[in-house]
């Protein structure tokens, strides 16, 4: 049997309640280049925190927001990221003191290519970009900048295969 509803059941709704939606624009990867441009020329907001770590590298958010967050990355000889993505962000990065390699995941195959990044050059990268960057000098310490909107919530890391890149592992915001 099927009891009818009552339509004042259906109807009812809180007198002028209105339902708001905040859409907070993310910034394009020409605004995060010029983000990175801007704060790696004022390493007095953030030299002081950069640090070193036998362990891996060392990294530090320098500013976050509901639309893009910075982050400082300092690198020993030998440290790298490992190929990831960025969990759909746009990014820029910069390096601001010595120098660092950037391999781009190729779309077939196993070459990666390999780009150096110098000082004042800003890469810029979209929502699918997979790279892997170290700091291949063999006794000069890197430091970068990087720019991501909107702000990190999730990064995939993936092993270059014979077969192309295997993802490996997930990690969210919560672990780091
Ligand atoms: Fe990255």
């Amino acid at each position: 049997m099927i009891s009818s509803v009552p339509d004042d059941i259906t109807t009812q709704q809180p007198q002028g309640a209105t339902v708001s939606t905040v859409v907070v624009p993310h910034l394009s990867q020409r605004e995060l280049a010029e983000e990175v441009r801007r704060i790696a020329g004022r390493p007095a907001e953030w030299v002081s925190r950069v640090r070193l770590d036998p362990e891996g590298r060392w990294y530090e958010q320098i500013h976050v927001d509901d639309r893009y967050e910075l982050w400082l990355i300092s690198w020993l000889p030998g440290q790298s990221t490992g190929f990831h993505d960025h969990g759909g962000a746009n990014g820029a990065f910069s390096v601001v003191w010595g120098a660092l390699d950037e391999r781009v995941a190729p779309r077939s195959g196993i070459a990666a290519a390999v780009r150096p990044v110098t000082q004042g050059v800003v890469r810029a990268f979209g929502p699918r970009y997979v790279h892997d960057v170290r700091n291949t000098a063999r006794d000069s310490v890197a430091v970068s900048v990087h720019a991501y909107s909107p702000p990190l919530s999730a990064m995939t890391r993936y092993e270059l295969t014979p077969g192309g890149l295997v993802a490996t592992a997930t990690e969210t915001r919560e672990s780091w």
